[in-house]
């Protein structure tokens, strides 16, 4: 092997470290990394009991991984969680299998489809707006209330409340499930815990209920929706149907409701850039339901979401196992390596990016040069987020609305952080509106 490529820099690797390691890692992982960062780098591996994780933050390394030599490179043990609800849907699929699928899938997320739910997700959020009162409430709970409707009404063209109220039931004890299981992935899934059992119940339950639409909408097209357009197509069977259906909830509920409670944080952190965004959304005269056209004129204001997304990332972390060898920016990749891309640091690296702790949406108007992949929020390459523009248009909606119908504090100073299978609010986020 070359002298000129070497092996990626480990923390020490002592058995008690190890466990030393995994301890830190839980209670603090930014004041962890940081400490690896320092001493090792931008790459760098850390061993914990029984496993280690290398962690990289260079964008050109990032750049190798997503883009440039992605079919080196599938979805890690990470998303072994995440497998057991969605099975073989894209976000959890690889190869020629995922290839194939997000082929028939992308066509689907287009810019006729995304203008004609400007509507579904302009009614829904006016009726959750006007159903929700002057005492404070558990933002994030609210808004992923929200989000589950706008996804029902996409997704399988219906506004039945009972309907997205299962959904949202089923889904909240999926994601609860996988949360919990990301924490202690080793145990068999035969063995009959509680939290084993109530999984496969609501997983039967979902797929009961997913079944039955699938036949529904392939014997209805007088409503299109995602389900009805995949019902449709034939090169799809019904199986993968529900893989990808499911998906599409999974994937799209939690990290939209997450960004939306970040967005509404900082917004009301900084009445200045509230100020702004009000000012842009007057300023364009919108619609009472905004056409995705109009929408693309709110340039200050996606910078804002794009500066929320910066700081807290919602899909905190990418996660890929190389194939074969590799070598990435001069070290080593052996085989069946798992590369651990954590988006919320490299989106606060002080390498990449000015003041990274300082909330300045600026950053995000007009001519940017940096790094495409130092700004991951949706991920990059060829695997990039399918809903990306679906969910730029419920948050840019969202706020024409909010601003619209009422004012609006978040009670709390500082939110402190989970770092789950998605990033999260840690504690409540108390939401005050002030209709106008
Ligand atoms: C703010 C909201 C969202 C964020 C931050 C987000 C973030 C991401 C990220 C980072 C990835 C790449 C994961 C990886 O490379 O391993 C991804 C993939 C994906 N997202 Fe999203 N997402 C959001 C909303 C949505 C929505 C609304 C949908 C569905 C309509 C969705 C569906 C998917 C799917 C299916 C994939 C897998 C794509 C593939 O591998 O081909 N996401 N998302």
């Amino acid at each position: 092997m070359p002298d000129k490529q070497q092996r990626i820099p480990v923390t020490s690797s002592f058995f008690l470290t190890r466990f030393s390691n995994l301890i830190r890692v839980n209670n603090d992982p930014v004041a962890f990394f940081n400490h690896c960062i320092q001493k090792n780098g931008d790459f760098f591996k850390v061993k914990f009991p029984g496993f280690e994780f290398n962690y990289l933050l260079a964008p050109d390394g990032i750049q190798n991984v997503l883009e440039k030599n992605h079919m080196n490179y599938k979805k890690s043990m990470v998303y072994d969680p995440l497998k057991l609800a969605l099975g073989n849907g894209l976000l959890t699929s690889d190869g020629a299998f995922w290839k194939s699928q997000r082929k028939i899938i992308q066509p689907l997320f287009n810019k006729s489809f995304i203008e004609a739910m400007c509507y579904d997700i302009s009614v829904a959020t006016d009726s959750f707006l006007q159903s929700i009162d002057d005492d404070p409430v558990d933002l994030t709970k609210e808004l992923a209330n929200l989000t589950i409707e706008i996804a029902c009404r996409a997704f399988f063209a219906t506004s039945e409340v009972q309907f997205s109220s299962f959904i949202s039931a089923k889904t909240n004890e999926i994601n609860e499930f996988m949360n919990q299981r990301i924490l202690m992935p080793f145990i068999p899934m035969g063995m009959p815990l509680p939290s084993h059992i109530k999984f496969n119940r609501s997983i039967r339950q979902i797929n009961e209920k997913l079944k039955a639409l699938i036949v529904m909408a392939a014997n209805n097209d007088s409503r299109p929706s995602l389900l009805s357009m995949l019902a449709n197509s034939k090169s799809i069977s019904d199986d993968m149907i529900r893989d990808e259906v499911l998906t599409f909830l999974i994937a799209g509920h939690e990290t939209t409701t997450n960004a939306l409670s970040f967005l509404l944080y900082l917004l009301s952190k900084y009445p200045d850039v509230q100020q702004a965004v009000k000012e842009e959304i007057e300023n364009n005269s919108m619609d009472d339901h905004p056409s995705y056209e109009s929408l693309q004129r709110l340039t200050y204001t996606k910078a804002v979401i794009n500066e929320a997304l910066r700081l807290f990332p919602p899909a905190w972390i990418i996660s890929r196992e190389s194939i074969e060898d590799d070598v990435i920016l001069g070290h080593v990749v052996p085989k069946k390596s798992i590369i651990n891309i954590p988006t919320f640091l490299v989106q606060r690296h002080d390498a990449f990016w000015e003041s990274p702790n300082e909330f300045k949406p600026e950053r995000f108007v007009g001519d940017q040069n940096r790094h495409k992949f130092s700004f991951l929020p949706f991920g990059g390459g060829p695997r990039f987020c399918i809903g990306m523009q679906f969910a730029y248009t419920e948050m840019l909606i969202f706020l024409v609305k909010l601003f619209r119908y009422s004012d609006f504090k978040v009670l709390n100073q500082q939110v402190d952080l989970d770092f789950l299978i998605t990033l999260r609010p840690k504690n409540e986020l108390q939401f005050q509106f002030v209709k106008k």
